[in-house]
């Protein structure tokens, strides 16, 4: 089947999974490009995948019907879903593709873009909060927060005045003609951008949902399980690096302890990726969504 997304870091994903005897949590399942590979490489490979996106179920499941019982369905959020995965399943890996996929990204009725004439950015199209109402409902110092903390946006509260006053705003293409007015331009990227992602972070509750992901890994602790995550901005990047580098700790004393009194035995697992793992010139040329794509793996240490 044709796929209208293609799989970011496909390689290494592969590199990292392609020898998995058993369950791997897809947890982004999408399009299906990641696990279709997975599934086609090795036979002892099974998927659970998880999406939101009743669009992006439909085809994926599709698409991994030739594999039959090696593949599970599941439509709901991650952080959700997940717990099922954990609780019945012996998990040997975990793959979590955080984004918005290139469907989302270009079907105008969408939102997602900066040309729609909708203002919506739900990745799940039946979840109560759309960018409607983050847009015209949140009061101004809601609207500056987010802008500054998702949004890393240093006119925060300019950018939050300026929507106030302009509601009510009912299209994505009239939405960024304001940031246009307000943001200094930065080289070829739109000056929308970035208040685009600060938005679709709070609709879709992006980091709660990662840090939510964490916590449930953290919980269960699969037994030699790799755990694989691909994000595109520097706020999911920053949680993953700061959990998986606490995951690895052996000492858990208090900073001010003189020694170790712990017994120093408290990791988790090991970080597999000193430097996260990113794309080459030649994917980025193909596929130019991976330029800002970083995976981190960490691997659970088997339980007696
Ligand atoms: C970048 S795409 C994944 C593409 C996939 N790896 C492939 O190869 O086709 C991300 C997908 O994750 C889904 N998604 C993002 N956050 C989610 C969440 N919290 N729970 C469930 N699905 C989520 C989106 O709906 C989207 O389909």
């Amino acid at each position: 089947m044709k796929s209208p997304h293609i799989p970011v870091l496909l390689d290494k994903v592969i590199q990292t999974f392609g020898d998995t005897d058993g369950w791997i949590v897809d947890a982004t399942l999408g399009y299906g490009g990641h696990s279709e590979a997975l599934l086609r490489l090795n036979p002892q490979i099974k998927i659970f995948g998880i999406d939101q996106d009743q669009e992006a179920i439909d085809f994926s499941t599709k698409r991994l019907a030739p594999f039959g019982e090696r593949v599970r369905i599941q439509k709901g959020r991650y952080s959700q879903k997940i717990l099922e995965a954990l609780e019945r399943l012996p998990v040997k890996g975990v793959l979590a593709d955080i984004g918005v996929s290139s469907l989302q990204l270009d079907k105008k009725e969408r939102g997602f873009g900066l040309q729609s004439e909708n203002l919506d950015m739900r990745m799940d199209p039946q979840a109560s909060l759309s960018a409607y109402e983050v847009v015209n409902y949140y009061d101004e110092e809601r609207l500056a927060k987010i802008f500054k903390e998702y949004g890393e946006i240093p006119q925060a509260k300019k950018l939050a005045k300026a929507v106030v006053e302009h509601r009510p705003i009912t299209s994505a293409k009239d939405l960024a003609a304001i940031a246009q007015k307000v943001l200094p331009k930065k080289g070829r990227i739109h000056p929308a951008t970035t208040m685009f992602q600060a938005i679709r972070i709070e609709v879709n509750q992006e980091l709660e949902e990662l840090k939510k992901l964490l916590d449930a890994l953290e919980r269960y602790r699969p037994s030699g399980a790799k755990v694989a995550i691909i994000t595109f901005h520097s706020l999911e990047d920053r949680i993953v690096k700061n959990r998986f580098k606490e995951w690895a700790k052996q000492c858990i004393c208090p900073p001010e302890a003189m020694r170790c009194e712990c017994g120093g035995d408290h990791a988790l697992g090991e970080i597999l990726t000193k430097k996260p793992m990113s794309a080459t010139k030649e994917e980025i040329a193909q596929n130019p969504r991976a330029r800002s794509a970083k995976m981190r793996v960490f691997s659970f240490k088997e339980s007696a």
